[in-house]
């Protein structure tokens, strides 16, 4: 038996001897939030292993380390001391957390100071926080304040606690420096009398503030190979460590002066789904174009989704755009953001089923429908004229990216209007009109896509140009859009030349980015990785998913947890240093939503279980083998659980099985096996590449 299992069957005995004995379960939500009633992972098994989320919601340091070198100095224990000898210790809490600190100590010969910084990466441990506030200038400019550190002032003598004050609230760190500071410094001379006893060491978790066990995952992913098991765990990870709760947003920058404050309101509900942990702390609905699928494989957490949503729709101007990020920000300057906001209503109602929200805001989406389509220019394309945009480097407002963009927001418009459950609710719910809005949106897809093939391929290149008027680059974004959206035939030989011209941008640690020069993206990245597989090229896909993630998964200053939101081609973290970051590498954060795509990608491809259907009223099953040897997979909708595995057999084929509700019907699609067909919820399996495909 392998050890995990092993672990594993040890975890569930002491979980039983806790039921028996009746053992008092700590309040295990946040704070005010309202708990949700799932207290257990949909698909228990010995990949529960790889879940990164603590145990409880309290959680404590694992390791002590050097803050000159960062190396490990033994296990966290209680007692610690912080004195002349060791004023300064790093505390490791082995993955990345968020929320609210409490030290309890005993302090003799004071008074003092105790010092309080935080940081995702270990490159910056030490007397500042990585910084999060946005008004760091870079070293050639004149404001310069950081998010430095808190500073407690420590009575004489006795006993007390502090207690990190709500508007501190820290959202995304691994590393808690702590450090002594007598007569303001934390040099102490070595006959200062001062100690420090750190009784406790405890971090209240804020994220995933509504859920009362943080591993009980509503899906699951294991196959045979470990990195990738990793790192479809740590996308899980970062998702959960950006569910926010509302009280809980970044201030405006400019309310800011130094330090940090992360008390601004978020919008509807208990928890939101926000662009990253560390920063920005708020609902970037571009972002959630990558987070919302990446959720609903693993975590099953839509609530967050539909929160997030919510917050965005609410925010929407009288011309129908919608604002490009949440409270407090609430600026509208982003025509492709706001499609992503379109998207996004598809996902979470093509994954929940949620018609009654649909219904009540159909209104504000038609009008959002309106306001991006009275931008199509005679020539077919869009006139995207609201620049604001992912960091790329150059905008073009009739450019490749934002027609991409278009179309599926035209294809997934004409899948809503079907889905629209026609009721009286709605002054647009007769079927008469819900019919037609499919044919017009799909007519304006066709004339949005022929428009594409018209003014943006370059087929000397075999790629899609930045923009009509541009034919210097080819842009990762659009490129991998095409394919994702299947704005060229999967089969084509479009397909195939734009698969091939995103390699060329390959190094081997991702992709260098034509349109954000010096940069790799895991966003867009996140993209080509299901645009690889739907151009039949799992293969790229998983080169792809291997030297993104896979290293900055193995790198020893990252959180080794989340996914990051961007680092450079030289390898070092400063992503955008000079397109807003102001050379701040500190400033980037390490657990970011959208950077999450290959645990969608690894459950909807590699697996290749997906919905097409409300709540998988009607399901895929495409797997991809490209190497691997099994691989499995499942995740819950209000209709159920759906699973699905595979297992190859040596000389004897591929194995396949599946598990879905009844009621549900599939299409189970391997066309190298010669296998495409319609089946019933239920159990089924099947050998594959046997001669004859056998179907039982
Ligand atoms: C929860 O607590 C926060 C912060 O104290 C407060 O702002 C918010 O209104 C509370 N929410 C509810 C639902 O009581
Ligand atoms: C859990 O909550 C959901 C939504 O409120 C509800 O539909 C369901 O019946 C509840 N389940 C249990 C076991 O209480
Ligand atoms: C600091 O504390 C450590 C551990 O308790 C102890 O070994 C050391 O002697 C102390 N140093 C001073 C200067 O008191
Ligand atoms: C990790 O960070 C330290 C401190 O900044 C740095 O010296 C070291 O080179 C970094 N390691 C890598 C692999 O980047
Ligand atoms: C202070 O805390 C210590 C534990 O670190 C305990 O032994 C001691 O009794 C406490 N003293 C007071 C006055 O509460
Ligand atoms: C701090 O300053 C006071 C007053 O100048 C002095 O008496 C004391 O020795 C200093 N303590 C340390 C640890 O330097
Ligand atoms: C795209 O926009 C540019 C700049 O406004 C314009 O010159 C060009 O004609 C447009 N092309 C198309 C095909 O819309
Ligand atoms: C796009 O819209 C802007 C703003 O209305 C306008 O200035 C520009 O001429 C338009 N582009 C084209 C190609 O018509
Ligand atoms: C949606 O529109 C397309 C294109 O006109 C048409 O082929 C399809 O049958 C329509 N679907 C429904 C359910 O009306
Ligand atoms: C085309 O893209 C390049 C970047 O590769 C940029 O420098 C240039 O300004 C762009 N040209 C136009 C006409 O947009």
């Amino acid at each position: 038996m392998e050890l995990f299992t092993i672990r594993y069957l040890v975890d569930r005995i002491i979980s039983l001897a806790c039921l028996l004995s009746a053992c008092v379960a700590e309040p295990a939500c946040w704070r005010n939030a309202t708990c949700i009633n799932i207290t257990e992972s949909a698909f228990p098994g010995p990949w529960q292993d790889f879940v990164l989320a603590p145990e409880t919601r309290v959680a404590r340091p694992s390791t002590i380390l050097s803050l000159a070198d960062g190396a490990p100095l033994g296990d966290y224990r209680p007692g610690i001391v912080l004195n002349a000898t060791t004023p300064t210790l790093v505390f490791d809490f082995g993955v990345e957390v968020g929320g609210i600190i409490t030290v309890n100590y005993a302090i003799s010969n004071g008074p003092a100071s105790l010092g309080l910084s935080f940081t995702e990466a270990k490159n910056w441990i030490g007397f500042k926080s990585d910084n999060s506030n946005g008004n760091y200038r870079g070293p050639n400019e004149t404001l310069i304040c950081d998010d430095g550190a808190l500073l407690v002032a420590i009575a004489s003598e006795g006993n007390g606690s502090y207690t990190v004050p709500d508007a501190k609230f820290r959202g995304g760190f691994r590393y808690l420096t702590l450090f002594l500071q007598v007569n303001n410094s934390a040099t102490l001379d070595s006959d200062a009398k001062t100690s420090l006893e750190l009784t406790d060491v405890a971090l209240k978790i804020g994220f995933q503030p509504t859920w009362p066990n943080l591993r009980a995952y509503q899906g699951y992913f294991a196959s045979s190979d470990d990195e990738l098991n990793r790192i479809w765990y740590a996308g899980a990870y970062t998702l959960q460590t950006n569910a926010a709760p509302p009280e809980h947003g970044r201030r405006l920058t400019q309310d800011v002066t130094c330090g940090w404050m992360n008390n601004a309101w978020l919008g509807p509900g208990d928890s939101l789904l926000l662009d990253g942990a560390k920063r920005d702390r708020w609902v970037w609905p571009g972002d959630m174009g990558v987070a919302v699928p990446s959720a609903f494989v693993s975590t099953g957490d839509m609530e967050s989704v539909r929160n997030a949503l919510q917050a965005i729709f609410d925010g929407q101007k009288s011309n129908g755009i919608f604002p490009r990020a949440g409270l407090p920000y609430l600026d509208a300057s982003s025509d492709t953001y706001h499609m992503w906001t379109m998207i996004g209503v598809y996902n979470y109602v093509l994954y929940t089923g949620d018609t009654d929200w649909l219904v009540s805001q159909w209104e504000r989406y038609l009008k959002a429908m309106d306001y991006i389509w009275a931008k199509v220019l005679p020539s077919g394309l869009l006139n995207a004229t609201e620049a604001g945009d992912w960091a790329r480097y150059v905008y073009a407002y009739n450019g490749s990216a934002p027609n991409m963009l278009l179309y599926h927001t035209l294809q997934t418009g004409a899948h809503l209007s079907l889905i629209h459950p026609h009721t009286s609710k709605s002054s647009y719910s007769n079927t008469i009109t819900s019919i037609s809005l499919n044919q017009t949106y799909l007519a304006r897809a066709a004339s949005v896509q022929s428009a594409i093939l018209t003014h943006l391929w370059d087929d000397s290149t075999g790629a899609f140009k930045d923009s009509p008027q541009n034919r210097t680059f080819h842009p990762q974004d659009a490129n991998s859009m095409a394919l994702l959206f299947q704005v060229v035939p999967p089969t084509s030989p479009y397909a195939a030349r734009i698969s091939e011209s995103l390699t060329r941008n390959w190094t081997p640690i991702g992709p260098a980015s034509p349109e954000l020069p010096g940069n790799i993206s895991p966003f867009i990245s996140s993209l080509e990785v299901s645009a690889h597989f739907n151009a039949g090229r799992p293969d790229r896909a998983l080169a792809l998913v291997r030297s993104v993630w896979g290293w900055y998964l193995a790198h020893p200053n990252g959180t080794g947890s989340t996914m990051i939101e961007g680092y450079r081609v030289d390898g070092s973290f400063g992503y955008r240093s000079e397109r807003g970051y102001t050379d701040d590498a500190s400033y980037v954060s390490h657990a970011h939503g959208w950077s999450t795509g290959p645990t969608y990608g690894l459950t909807a491809y590699l697996v290749g279980l997906a919905v097409t259907e409300p709540a998988g009223r009607v399901w895929r099953l495409g797997p991809n083998f490209a190497g691997v040897k099994k691989a499995e997979a499942g995740f819950t909708t209000p209709r159920g659980k759906f699973s699905a595995r595979w297992e190859v057999k040596g000389q004897r084929g591929v194995f396949l099985t599946w598990d879905t509700p009844v009621g549900t019907k599939g299409f189970i699609n391997v066309p190298d096996a010669g296998v495409a067909r319609w089946v019933e919820g239920g159990k089924g399996e099947m050998m594959l590449y046997t001669g004859e495909a056998k179907f039982r």
